[in-house]
């Protein structure tokens, strides 16, 4: 698949999307952002406006119209735009299904009427594999059963493209992601013990037992491995795990936030109220993607997961500290 043409990019406002947005106006594509702002910011992608090309939408996915006007003349839709938040269908059962089922279902929808925009690239998710018995976990592990409904709407979506890939002449790369740190973060654990520790210097909740241990990604290598993965598939349907290759306990990344915040004799305090000693319900132990079909590509990532969690603590930090 070729990166050319006009880009969307759903959800281009949000942590991810405004990083991609960055690497594709810098490469000098047209890019068209439709965000809704739920979670996104017009902040991300400031530099950005009043330039040629390029053109924010504020609208929604689940809106037609809004998704119509985005997509006129483009070729690649890259759609982000979702419930990104794993532990809120915990508390609401329905945000994954609409802001992640139905609103791909709806980006779907209108590909396949576009006459241009035939190939998609999607940011699914490690939560599919639920709790895989193979690690790393490599893309053709089965069966998938997630213990998240993020997890479960994200294969509903990736059923969905194939489906729709197969029936309707659209071409997808479905990217399986690891957790991505960076700046421009506003959720996970580092987001998360940082404003803790802001509140409260000498104590940390620390939600589950501490020893959950999984991949983080910085997003630059995340970035990196979306154009790579993109230019390299061969499948009209193609899927990559994207991820480093070690893993990090949380006490460890609790350790390097309180380290990075210059803190002393802070009590790390343990919420364990979900069974197995996981974060909140539906919170996976245990990841680490095999990322060998990346790799034998010619993709590496740059940084390891210890790296991926400093810099990142580093990066939001720094912004934290800019907007006081
Ligand atoms: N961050 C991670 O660790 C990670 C890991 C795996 C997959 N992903 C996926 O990558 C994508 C981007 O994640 P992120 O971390 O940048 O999250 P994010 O919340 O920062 O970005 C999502 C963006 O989509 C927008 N949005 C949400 N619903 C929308 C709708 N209906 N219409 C238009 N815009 C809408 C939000 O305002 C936000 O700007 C998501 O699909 C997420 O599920 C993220």
């Amino acid at each position: 698949m070729r990166l050319e043409g006009k880009v969307l990019v759903t959800g281009g406002a949000g942590f991810i999307g405004s990083h991609l947005v960055d690497v594709l106006m810098m490469r000098g594509l047209p890019v068209v952002v439709l965000d809704n702002m739920s979670r996104g910011s017009g902040e991300n992608v400031a530099r950005w406006i009043g330039h040629s090309g390029f053109r924010l939408i504020i609208g929604d996915c689940l809106n037609t119209d809004d998704l119509r006007k985005a997509m006129e003349d483009c070729r690649i839709v890259f759609h982000l735009a979702a419930n990104s938040e794993v532990r809120a269908g915990a508390s609401d059962t329905k945000i994954d299904l609409e802001q992640n089922i139905l609103a791909t279902y709806k980006v779907l929808e209108e590909m396949r009427r576009s006459e241009t925009a035939k190939t998609l690239v999607f940011t699914s998710t490690s939560t599919v594999y639920g709790e895989a018995s193979v690690i790393p976990t490599p893309e053709n592990y089965g069966p998938l059963k997630p213990i998240s409904l993020y997890g479960a709407s994200k294969l509903a979506c990736e059923a969905m493209i194939s489906a729709f890939c197969h029936m309707f002449g659209l071409e997808a790369v479905v990217y399986r992601f690891a957790n991505i740190v960076g700046s421009r973060s506003r959720h996970g654990v580092i987001w998360d013990f940082i404003h803790k520790l802001m509140a409260n210097p000498s104590k940390l909740e620390i939600l589950g037992d501490g020893r959950q241990s999984k991949s983080y990604l910085h997003v630059s290598d995340c970035v990196d491995a979306f154009l790579f993965g993109l230019e390299k598939a061969q499948e009209r349907f193609e899927v990559f795990n994207v991820g480093s290759e070690d893993r990090v306990d949380v006490n460890t990344i609790a350790k390097i936030v309180v380290e990075e915040m210059g803190l002393n004799d802070v009590e790390f305090h343990y919420r364990v109220d979900v069974e197995g000693g996981r974060g909140w319900i539906g919170d996976v132990k245990f990841m680490l993607l095999d990322i060998s079909k990346m790799k034998k590509l010619g993709w590496k990532p740059r940084h390891n997961s210890l790296e991926s969690v400093r810099a990142a603590t580093r990066e939001i930090l720094k912004e934290l500290k800019r907007l006081t």
